[in-house]
C-alpha cells in the first residue's frame, strides 16, 4: 500500500483524488496544514507526500522526509519554485503535473483583464444596489492595442491566441524563443516600452524574480495594465504600488502575490490583515486580486488528480521511470538520464 501525506488539503481537492485513487493500492492522509519544518513529522509512516504551491519543501524538510522513509514528493502543480530540487537529488524523487489545463489559467488572465478594463467589478456592485450610473466606468477597446506576453510556453501561447481573437497586436519575450513559431519576439526592453497590456506567463527563477520593478515600470507606457497569473515573485509589489500611486500603471490584475502563502486560500474575512502592502493594493480602485484561482476549473482538478495518481504509481513501480520527474539534471543532454530512458537516480 502506497501511503501519501496530502498537505494543504482544500475541500475541492478530495473528491477528485479519491475518485482516481479508489481502485489503486494507495491511501491518502489528508492534512489541512502546509508542509514546512514544523509539520513535516505528520508524514511519518508515509512513502510519499503530495504538495501544492505554498508548501515549503526546502533542504531541511527534504532531509527530514528522507530520514522518515519518504521517497517521493508529488507536486500537484506545474510550478516547482517551492521545492529545492537539487537538495532532493539522490534522495527523494520529485514529480509534478506539467500541464493540467493551460486553458484554465489563460482564460482566467483574460477574465481578469476584461473585468478590470471594462470595470465589470464596479458595475456588478453598483447594479446590485440599483445604482445605474455609468460615471467612472469608461474602459478601452482591446482591438488595436498591443499586448506584451512574457513567457511563450503552454499558457502564454493560449493567452496570445485569445488576444489575437480580440484583434490585438501581440508581441512577446521569452528567454528561450521558439524558432518558426510565427511569434513576434522582441527584447524585454522593447516589450516594456510598446505594450498597452503586459501579461506574465514565465516561471519564477532567480533571473525572473522582480522582473517587474521600479526600473522596468519606469520604461513602460503610462496607463499600462499588468496581469500576473504566474508567480507573485515576478513583481516587486512595493514598486507596483508606487507605479499605481504615480498614475503610471493604469491597472493591475493579480492572481498571485509574493507573500501569498500565509493569506491566500484562507477565509480571512473578519480578521485584520497584517500585510499592509496587500491591503493597500486591494484598496486601489484599479487593482483586482484573486487568490491563486486561475487553475480552478473542473477540468483542471480532474487532470491534476489523474496525473498525480499516475505519477505516484509510476514512481513506486520497480525500476520504472517516474512519469513527469523533475531533477536539476533533467533536460541537460549530457547528464540527463531520463532522456536515456532511465530513472534520474
Ligand atoms: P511553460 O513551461 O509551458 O512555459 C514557460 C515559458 O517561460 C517557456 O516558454 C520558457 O522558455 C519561458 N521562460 C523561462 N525562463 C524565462 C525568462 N527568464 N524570461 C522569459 N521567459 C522565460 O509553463 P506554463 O505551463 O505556460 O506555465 C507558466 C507559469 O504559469 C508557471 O511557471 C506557473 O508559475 C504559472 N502557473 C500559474 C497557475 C495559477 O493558478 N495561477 C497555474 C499553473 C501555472
Amino acid at each position: 500500500m502506497i501511503k501519501v501525506a496530502f498537505y494543504d488539503t482544500r475541500e475541492y481537492d478530495k473528491p477528485s483524488f479519491e475518485r482516481y485513487s479508489e481502485q489503486k493500492d494507495m491511501e491518502f492522509r489528508f492534512l489541512e496544514t502546509k508542509l514546512n519544518e514544523d509539520t513535516v513529522e505528520l508524514a511519518r509512516g508515509c512513502n510519499a507526500v503530495c504538495v501544492f504551491v505554498n508548501d515549503t519543501v526546502n533542504a531541511a524538510v527534504i532531509d527530514r522526509l528522507y530520514e522518515m522513509g519518504v521517497r517521493l514528493i508529488a507536486l500537484r502543480s506545474a510550478g516547482y519554485n517551492n521545492v529545492d530540487v537539487q537538495a532532493a537529488f539522490g534522495k527523494i524523487h520529485v514529480v509534478h503535473v506539467p500541464a493540467y489545463s493551460p486553458y484554465a489559467v489563460a482564460e482566467h488572465a483574460i477574465a481578469l483583464l476584461l473585468t478590470s478594463v471594462r470595470r465589470i467589478h464596479k458595475a456588478y456592485n453598483r447594479t446590485r444596489e440599483f445604482n445605474f450610473s455609468l460615471n467612472g466606468l469608461t474602459g478601452f477597446d482591446f482591438h488595436g492595442k498591443t499586448v506584451g506576453v512574457i513567457g511563450t510556453g503552454k499558457i502564454g501561447r493560449i493567452f496570445m491566441d485569445i488576444c489575437r481573437g480580440f484583434g490585438m497586436h501581440v508581441i512577446a519575450y521569452d528567454r528561450f524563443p521558439s524558432p518558426d513559431s510565427g511569434i513576434d519576439y522582441v527584447s524585454l526592453d522593447e516589450l516594456f516600452q510598446r505594450s498597452d497590456i503586459i501579461s506574465l506567463h514565465c516561471p519564477l527563477t532567480d533571473e525572473t524574480r522582480h522582473m517587474i520593478n521600479a526600473s522596468s515600470i519606469a520604461r513602460m507606457k503610462k496607463g499600462v495594465v499588468i496581469v500576473n497569473t504566474s508567480r507573485g515573485g515576478l513583481i516587486d509589489a512595493e514598486a507596483l504600488l508606487q507605479g499605481i500611486k504615480a498614475r503610471k500603471v493604469g491597472a493591475a490584475c493579480l492572481d498571485v502575490y509574493e507573500e501569498e502563502s500565509d493569506v491566500f486560500f484562507e477565509d480571512r474575512s473578519g480578521h485584520i490583515l497584517n500585510d499592509d502592502l496587500l491591503s493597500r493594493l486591494i484598496s486601489m480602485p484599479n487593482v483586482i486580486v484573486t487568490s491563486h484561482q486561475a487553475f480552478l476549473t473542473e477540468e483542471a482538478l480532474n487532470n491534476i488528480a489523474e496525473t498525480s495518481v499516475a505519477n505516484i504509481l509510476s514512481c513506486f513501480e520497480k525500476d520504472g521511470i517516474c512519469d513527469n520527474e523533475l531533477c536539476y539534471r533533467c533536460g541537460n543532454i549530457e547528464r540527463c538520464k531520463k532522456e536515456r530512458k532511465e530513472r534520474c537516480f
